[in-house]
């Protein structure tokens, strides 16, 4: 049997892109595939824990005996956030959310030469950050696991976010061709106010268990 470790914690976990709507048929939104986030959730139900799974738009099947909620935009990611939050013990952040999203979303398809459509300007606002938004009310018995995706300098883009956004430990990813987006295998860094740690590559499912044993000892 597998060690019941988190039996009796709540945890939630953020998964999957975020999709921000341009007009009814178009939208702006990013390459994750929602692997990382459902296998963290699987791993943490085999370990005896509550779990509520937020997730974007995604292929993956749900994952039995978890409380999925389904969400579409980061306004929307952000409120059910909000709502599971108070309750978790350990919260992991792993949705690729959109910083951006189209000022106004049209309610009618934005037609070439439509003279209330300028096809070749998309006015843009910053979405809040969910994350940070979150770690700033983390209480002292909760855990927060944030994750960083990047292209270059992996580890002080890290360490930056860990003290912006409050989080115990950021995952980093590194981003490029075959690495963090939508593959089967990852390998990340463990980044927190003391230390740095890298683990080799992994299945996604072998290292949501890494993942959730580093967020463990937080709870500690
Ligand atoms: O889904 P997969 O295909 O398996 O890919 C997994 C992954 C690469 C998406 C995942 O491991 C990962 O790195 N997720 C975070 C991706 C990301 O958006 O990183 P970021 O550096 O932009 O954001 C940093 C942190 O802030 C993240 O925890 C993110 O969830 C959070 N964030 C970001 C923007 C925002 N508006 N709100 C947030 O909460």
């Amino acid at each position: 049997g597998v060690k019941q470790d988190l039996e009796g914690k709540h945890v939630m976990i953020t998964a999957g892109p975020t999709v921000e709507p341009i007009d009814p048929v178009r939208y702006i939104s990013n390459r994750s595939s929602g692997k990382t986030g459902y296998a963290i959730a699987r791993a943490a139900r085999r370990r005896g824990a509550d779990v509520t799974l937020i997730t974007g738009p995604v292929s993956i099947p749900a994952p039995s005996d978890v409380h999925v909620v389904h969400v579409n935009t980061a306004l929307e990611m952000l409120q059910a956030c909000e709502d599971a939050f108070p309750s978790a013990d350990i919260a992991l952040f792993s949705a690729a959310v959109a910083d951006m999203r189209p000022a106004h979303a049209a309610d009618h398809k934005l037609k070439k030469g439509a003279a209330d459509a300028d096809l070749g300007t998309i006015t843009l606002v910053e979405n809040p950050d969910i994350l940070a938004t979150l770690g700033a009310k983390k209480g002292p018995h909760q855990v927060v696991v944030g994750f960083a995706a990047e292209t270059d300098n992996v580890i002080a883009n890290a360490q930056a976010k860990l003290a912006k956004k409050n989080a115990d430990v950021i995952v980093a990813n590194r981003v490029g061709e075959g690495l963090a987006f939508g593959t089967d295998d990852n390998a990340v860094c463990f980044v927190d106010a003391d230390e740095i740690d890298e683990t080799p590559s992994m299945p996604k499912d072998k290292l949501a268990d890494v993942i959730l044993d580093h967020a463990l000892e937080y709870l500690r």
